[in-house]
C-alpha cells in the first residue's frame, strides 16, 4: 500500500513489509554517520522488525568484523541511546558481502545468500564513479526485477555533475529500475521542518491569502555553515557551492515554498507543483551571470572562536583554486503567482553561524503613517521558516514601544518545535529510509526535477566559465560572506538577514 506521509501520525499503518537492504558502499562515512544511527533508530521504535541490513563493500571484511564495527558504531554520539544488549542484537542482526562492484559473483551472492524475502532496497553509498558499474550489475544479474517482490534503488546525490551527465545517468538508471522503483534522495526534504513547509502554507487558511506578488516583496533562502571542507577537499573542487548545495537543497526549498496547492497529497501531484515551479525559473545564462550571482571563497579566519585555515589551504585542494565555498543568486520566477518577486538564495561555508532559514520579506503598508514621524520607522515584516537549528517558525512584525510616543520595534511570534512538542526530531535519514522501504517517493526527487534544476544551474556554470565573471570574491572564514553579496538586493530597502 503506498502510503501518504502527510497522513503519518493519523494512525495508518506504518511498518514495511520484509525485505533486504543492501547497503553498496557499506565501508564509507554516510553507512557510518547517518544510514547505521538512522536505521538503529527505526529498529529500536520498532519499524522496521522484518528489515534485513546487508553492508557490500570492497573492504576486506567478513560478517563478524562488519557487525563488530556496526556494534562499535551504535556508541557514537550520533546514535540514539540504548542498552548494550539491544545493541548487540540489532549488531547481531546484519550482514556482509565482501566484493568489489565489478565482480558478478558478489551481485549473485545477493540473490543466493538473502534470498528471502524477495523484496529488495538497494542504497547507492558509494562515490559516484562506482553508479554505473552497480546498476549495471543489478540490471545484468536480474535483481533489479520484481520477481515475486519488489525491487527499490536509492540514489544519494550527486546526480551528475551538469545536466548532460544527470541525464545520462537517470536514462542508465531507468534502463534497469522504472521510474517508480527509483528513489533520489535529497536528505533536506526528509527534515521535519521542511516537510512543514506545506503543512504550514496548505494546513492554514491564513498564510496563502499573502504568499505571492501582491504581498510579498521578496524571498531570502539562507544555509550557511560553519564547516570548511573538512577531508572532502577533492570531491570539493569538483563541486562548489552551487552544485553541492544550489541543485539540490536549495532549489528543493524554493520549489516547496514557491508551489501551487497539489490537487492532491500523493507523489505525483506534489511532484508535478514542484516541478512546474522549477521550470518557471528565469534562466540566468550567458552575461547575466555578471549580474544576477555572487561567487566567494573562503580565506582564513575565526569560526566560533577557533583559528581555521583559508579554503585553498585545505587538503585536497588546489592552491591557486578558483571553486566557490559561498554563491548567491537573485532568481525570479515567471509564474503569475511570483512574477516580479526576487528570490535571493546564498549558501556558504566557513560563514560566522550555521542557519539554514527562508524568510519571506513582506511589502511595508500602503501607507507609512509611522514613517512620517521616524523616517525607517516600519521596518517590513518577515516570517521565517528556521529549518536549522532551533527549528520553528517566527513572525516579525511591528509593535508600540509602551510609553508616550508611537514609537515602534520589531518583535517576534515564536513557534518552536522543541518547546510545542518537546519531543527530538527525527533524523532526515530515519524518515527517508522508511518511506523508501514503504514505497513512497513523495519526500523524494522525481527525474524531471534533477532534471529542471541542472538545466538552470549548468547554465550559470557556463555563464561563470565563459565570462569569468563575476570574479569569485575573498571573505574572511567566520564572517557573512563576501560583501558584493548586497549588489544582488536591488532595492535600498532590503537587507541580508543577519546570520
Ligand atoms: C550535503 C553537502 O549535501 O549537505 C555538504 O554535500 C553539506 O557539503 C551538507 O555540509 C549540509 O547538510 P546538513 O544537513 O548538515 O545541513
Amino acid at each position: 500500500m503506498l502510503e501518504n506521509p502527510l497522513m503519518a501520525g493519523l494512525g495508518l499503518p506504518r511498518e514495511p513489509r520484509p525485505l533486504t537492504l543492501v547497503i553498496f558502499g557499506a565501508s564509507g562515512d554516510l553507512t557510518r554517520r547517518k544510514l547505521v544511527p538512522a536505521l538503529f533508530s527505526l529498529y529500536l521504535k520498532g519499524s522496521i522488525p522484518g528489515v534485513r541490513v546487508v553492508g557490500f563493500a570492497r573492504r576486506d571484511w567478513d560478517t563478524q568484523k562488519f557487525r563488530a564495527l556496526v556494534r562499535g558504531w551504535l556508541d557514537s554520539d550520533d546514535t540514539p541511546s540504548a542498552s548494550a544488549e539491544v545493541k548487540d542484537a540489532f549488531a547481531s542482526g546484519v550482514g556482509f558481502i565482501k566484493s568489489s562492484f565489478e565482480e558478478a559473483a558478489g551481485f549473485g551472492q545477493i540473490a543466493t545468500d538473502f534470498a528471502r524475502p524477495a523484496n529488495r532496497v538497494f542504497y547507492l553509498a558509494t562515490p559516484p564513479d562506482s553508479y554505473h558499474t552497480i546498476v549495471e550489475q543489478l540490471r545484468t544479474s536480474g535483481l533489479s526485477s520484481q520477481n515475486g517482490g519488489f525491487s527499490r534503488i536509492i540514489v544519494e546525490k550527486p546526480i551528475g555533475r551538469d545536466l548532460q551527465s544527470a541525464r545520462a545517468l537517470n536514462e542508465q538508471i531507468a534502463r534497469a529500475f522504472p521510474e517508480e522503483q527509483i528513489y533520489r534522495i535529497d536528505h533536506y526534504l526528509g527534515k521535519e521542518t521542511v516537510q512543514n513547509i506545506m503543512v504550514m502554507r496548505f494546513g492554514n487558511g491564513i498564510f496563502e491569502p499573502v504568499w505571492n506578488n501582491r504581498y510579498v516583496d521578496h524571498v531570502q533562502i539562507t544555509m550557511a555553515e560553519t564547516l570548511g571542507v573538512g577531508t572532502r577537499g577533492g570531491y570539493y573542487e569538483t563541486a562548489g557551492a552551487v552544485r553541492d548545495m544550489m541543485q539540490n537543497h536549495m532549489l528543493q526549498l524554493l520549489s516547496l515554498v514557491a508551489m501551487e496547492p497539489p490537487v492532491d497529497l500523493d507523489a505525483n501531484s506534489i511532484h508535478e507543483e514542484k516541478v512546474k515551479v522549477l521550470k518557471s525559473i528565469a534562466p540566468i545564462a550567458g552575461q547575466r551571470v555578471a549580474t544576477e550571482t555572487v561567487r566567494g571563497q573562503y580565506e582564513k579566519g575565526i569560526v566560533e572562536g577557533v583559528e581555521v585555515p583559508g579554503y585553498r589551504q585545505e587538503t585536497g585542494v588546489d592552491p591557486e583554486s578558483t571553486t566557490e565555498t559561498f554563491a548567491a543568486l537573485r532568481v525570479y520566477l515567471e509564474s503569475w503567482r511570483w512574477a516580479g518577486v526576487p528570490f535571493l538564495l546564498r549558501t556558504g561555508k566557513r560563514l560566522s553561524r550555521r542557519t539554514t532559514e527562508i524568510t519571506l520579506h513582506f511589502k511595508r503598508p500602503p501607507l507609512l503613517l509611522f514613517a512620517e514621524r521616524k523616517p525607517g520607522a516600519t521596518p517590513p515584516n518577515e516570517l521565517t521558516f528556521r529549518i536549522q537549528p532551533q527549528e520553528g517558525i517566527t513572525i516579525g512584525f511591528n509593535s508600540k514601544i509602551p510609553g508616550p510616543t508611537t514609537e515602534m520595534r520589531t518583535v517576534n511570534m515564536d513557534f518552536s518545535y522543541g518547546s510545542a512538542f518537546g519531543e527530538e526530531l527525527p533524523e532526515a535519514y530515519e524518515r527517508l529510509l522508511l518511506d523508501a522501504m514503504l514505497g513512497d517517493s513523495t519526500l523524494y526527487m522525481r527525474k524531471d526535477e534533477v532534471d529542471s534544476a541542472w538545466r538552470f544551474i549548468t547554465e550559470i556554470i557556463n555563464g561563470w566559465k565563459e565570462s569569468g565573471r563575476p570574479a569569485v570574491s575573498p571573505y574572511r572564514a567566520g564572517s557573512s560572506g563576501p560583501d558584493a553579496a548586497a549588489a544582488l538586493l536591488g532595492d535600498p530597502g532590503r537587507r541580508w538577514r543577519r546570520l
